[in-house]
């Protein structure tokens, strides 16, 4: 699968209209953008998105995946403000920033696991 990570500088063009939380604060947009509608695109794109987060966390930034974006930006209107090409598929769209503060951990509802016997 081929696949590219791209930096976006226009971000206010990069998620459009719509009001979000994560726009409080600086931040930097990258999309993990498939090179062609292969089989495995959406999968490929998303395990190297979460790499891309774990890294970005790693080296003590946030980051979030903001999907409300990704509608427009799969639209032409979308792809002509971001000068992508008609057959780029943006996957997932990654902010990534420096966090005022890091968030207590949530609680989490207990795994539920099938074992297939
Ligand atoms: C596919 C996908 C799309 C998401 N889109 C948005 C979004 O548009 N805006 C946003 O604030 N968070 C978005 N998130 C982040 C989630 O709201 C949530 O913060 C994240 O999945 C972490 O969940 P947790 O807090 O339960 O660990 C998205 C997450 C995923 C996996």
């Amino acid at each position: 699968m081929d696949m590219r990570v791209q930096p976006i500088e226009a971000t206010e063009a990069a998620v459009g209209q719509a009001e979000d939380t994560t726009r409080r604060y600086p931040w930097k947009l990258g999309i993990v953008i498939a090179l062609g509608a292969g089989l495995w695109a959406v999968a490929d794109c998303s395990l190297a998105a979460e790499n891309l987060m774990l890294a970005a966390h790693a080296a003590g930034l946030g980051t979030c995946w903001i999907g409300f974006a990704q509608g427009w930006l799969g639209t032409p209107e979308g792809k002509s403000a971001l000068k992508l090409p008609e057959t780029d598929i943006p996957i997932a769209p990654i902010i990534v920033g420096h966090p005022k503060s890091v968030p207590p951990a949530v609680s989490r509802k207990p795994p539920r696991i099938d074992w297939i016997t």
